[in-house]
């Protein structure tokens, strides 16, 4: 998924830094930003307790069927129901008109107020058609809870792939673009199973810092937000594939109402204290922090708060620019990525 901040091409970077700084025996390591969750499954394959957290629910979907399953799914209700193929099965049902179609695409919206196409006629109607089915299995204990948070994972997965959207949900595209056109297909992730004595993988869906009350451990790796690009309506429509609970919806874009996502990091004069009321809660010796150069909050403001804290050191790095919007004009197209480094006292 083309995720905003995702660390996917930065793994090694982070890696390096860790490295340097972590000194002694370490046994486990919370990803409390999760997002795609790149950073939790590269270091999964690490000998390491891994904890992932996301306030979106579509995250948490992911970091369940990614992240926390380390088996691997048999479905075997399923098949003693008759259905051998799961996927087969879902990618075969007929369309029906539900949430998504009614309220997304633009046959199902064009009596309404607001005129949308996020997805296509047809794949809106065979969005809900899974969605639904998923549902339906689970009520009837066809599937188990990580069957059903897999297959939600890769619905998740699927639909972002054939959104009309320019790569975030603030906007739909006004002609229908060519991968929006394709009929959707339902794949199979990757599900990332590491064999390596036993180890703890539990997801969690809570705010950064209600989960730092309750859960400690030795590395703690921050990955916020930079700036005020909210992900609860850069992604809204996930969020409600994932949720499937019929929001209360608004304007041309069809945000959730109640977007009480709102992250602290997202509003200047709140991201830096918030930053500190993590660090300062935190109960890991060793704190991570990715942040670039054009974030909220300034490099000296993050050296001062964590310095505050323990020996905190800097390592710095290049990077190209996330572009949501292709047509936008920036002044460089790089942004210099860093990872603010705490050894805590
Ligand atoms: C920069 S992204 C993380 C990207 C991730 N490292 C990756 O590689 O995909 C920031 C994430 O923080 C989450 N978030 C924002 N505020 C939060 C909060 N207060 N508690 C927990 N998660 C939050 C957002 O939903 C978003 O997924």
């Amino acid at each position: 998924m083309n995720y905003i901040g995702s660390k996917l091409s930065l793994l090694q970077f982070i890696e390096e830094a860790m490295d340097n700084v972590v000194k002694t025996d370490v046994h486990s390591l919370l990803d409390i930003f999760g997002g795609t969750n790149a950073v939790a499954s590269y270091f999964k394959t690490k000998n390491l307790d891994i904890y992932v957290n996301d306030i979106q629910y579509f995250s948490y979907v992911n970091a369940k069927a990614i992240i926390e399953n380390n088996h691997p799914l048999t479905f075997e209700t399923l098949k003693k129901a008759g259905i051998a193929d799961p996927f087969e099965y879902l990618n075969n049902l007929k369309g029906r008109k539900g949430f998504i179609y009614k309220n997304y695409s633009f046959e199902g919206t064009k009596e309404k107020e607001h005129q949308r196409m996020y997805f296509s006629d047809e794949n809106s109607k065979l969005i809900d058609a899974i969605r639904l089915k998923i549902r339906l299995w689970q009520r009837n204990a066809l599937i188990d809870e990580k069957e059903y948070y897999y297959l939600l994972a890769c619905l998740i997965e699927a639909s972002d792939k054939v959104a009309n959207t320019a790569s975030v949900y603030e906007a739909f595209l006004k002609k229908i673009k060519t991968s929006a056109q394709k009929r959707m297909i339902l794949r199979p992730l990757d599900l990332n199973i590491v064999s390596q004595g036993e180890h703890m993988y539990l997801a969690f869906n809570e705010d950064a810092k209600e989960l730092l009350s309750h859960v400690k451990g030795d590395i703690l790796y921050m990955d916020p937000p930079y700036n005020n690009r909210k992900y609860d309506t850069n992604y809204h429509l996930l969020e409600t594939i994932a949720l499937y609970d019929s929001p209360k919806i608004k304007g041309k874009t069809g945000v959730r109402v109640e977007l009480n996502k709102r992250s602290k990091f997202c509003v200047k004069n709140e991201a830096a204290d918030y930053l500190e009321e993590l660090i300062k809660a935190a109960q890991f010796r060793y704190i991570f922090l990715s942040y670039n150069d054009e974030g909220i909050i300034s490099l000296d403001e993050i050296e001062k708060i964590m310095s505050k804290y323990g020996t905190y050191s800097r390592y710095e790095k290049k990077y190209k620019r996330f572009k949501a919007d292709s047509n936008r004009q920036y002044e460089r197209d790089y942004t210099v990525e860093y990872v603010h480094c705490l050894v805590k006292r």
